[in-house]
């Protein structure tokens, strides 16, 4: 896995020796972008995730990562995200100090975000940061000489999303060259959407992007793509392009990322998945869903088999167990 590199011109924190560790190719490492990602890489964390998918099925919890410590810093809610660190951790014998309201902590009294990451790093040996800024990440890196995992950065990145996505997408249909993905609803906002998008530009696939004029992919990831060759194809209307799909990506419209709240008014609701729309789909293809949904997916469609969002969560646990196994050397 490639290092994360601080932009140029900015000073990294000469006490963090990225990457160049001999023991390990994750050992000591942010991970804070898909783009540090090979597909080597994948392929990698994606056998530890089912060494630990196997482990956990035959003996629940085991002691790889007994005495040490995870904090997780989230500035942001969290159900999914943070419980699935905690549960990643713990089963690997490990522990969490958990700061899911930082509004109890000393962020309600004015500290920095380099402050506090100074602080947890003091009493933990890696943090896991969600934060509403995109790039709060990359600045918790500057300053920490513990691994720091990217929990989501505002409209940035969710790198372990991404990771745990295509893991769900590789167990369930076998493979990920050759496939159409189509990304539906806030692709703007949605920062599960950009980080996927990067990771499957390594793979040969097609993907299609539905959305309302104003949530499209940004340009730039859009640009990103093309010089990459991948195939790019934006639409408004999901019917056309449904029956061609392995991977429905379904994603809630992000409420909190709107300025004017008439604007959001004006999109949500823009689609709904329901089984009646589920007809017109292949036999073979899978729904996917970050969660949580607000109405894009009707609970009608949970019974049906191509509805992999319930699984989806489960495999990010092993994927979790994984990166934490190999970032903090045990794997
Ligand atoms: C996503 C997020 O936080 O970006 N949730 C998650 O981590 N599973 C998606 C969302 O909030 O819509």
């Amino acid at each position: 896995m490639a290092v994360y590199r601080p932009p140029a011109g900015r000073v990294s924190n000469p006490h963090v020796p990225l990457g160049d560790r001999r023991d390990g190719a994750f050992y000591g490492k942010s991970i804070i972008s898909v783009r540090q990602f090979a597909r080597p890489d994948l392929e990698h964390v994606f056998g530890v995730a089912r060494e630990m998918r196997e482990m956990v099925s035959r003996i629940g919890s085991f002691d790889l990562l007994k005495g040490k410590i995870l904090a997780n810093l989230f500035y942001e809610p969290s159900t999914r995200t943070a419980s699935s660190f905690t549960a990643a951790m713990e089963r690997l014998g490990g522990s969490v100090i958990a700061i899911n309201e930082v509004r109890y902590s000393s962020v309600s009294k004015g500290e920095s975000l380099p402050d506090t990451i100074r602080t947890l790093e003091c009493y933990a040996d890696a943090i896991v940061l969600r934060h509403p800024q995109a790039g709060a990440a990359a600045q918790a890196v500057e300053v920490a000489s513990k691994p720091i995992i990217n929990a989501g950065d505002g409209v940035g990145e969710h790198p372990t999303q991404a990771l745990l996505d295509l893991f769900t997408i590789v167990s369930e249909l076998e493979h990920v060259d050759g496939l159409t993905i189509t990304m539906l609803g806030d692709l703007k906002f949605g920062r599960t959407v950009h980080s996927l998008a990067k990771l499957l530009s390594l793979y040969n696939v097609r993907l299609n992007y539905v959305s309302p004029e104003i949530l499209r992919m940004p340009r730039e990831i859009v640009q990103e793509l093309d010089a990459h060759g991948v195939h790019q194809a934006e639409h408004d209307r999901l019917d056309d392009v449904l029956g061609e799909t392995d991977v429905l990506y379904v994603t809630r419209v992000q409420k909190e990322r709107f300025e004017d709240p008439a604007e959001y008014e004006g999109v949500r609701g823009c689609y709904v998945i329901s089984p009646e729309t589920l007809l017109g789909a292949k036999d073979r293809m899978i729904v996917m869903h970050p969660l949580p949904r607000v109405g894009e997916i009707t609970m009608a469609v949970d019974a049906d088999p191509r509805a992999a969002y319930f699984r989806q969560m489960e495999y990010g646990m092993f994927v979790r167990m994984a990166l934490l196994a190999l970032v903090l050397g045990k794997a």
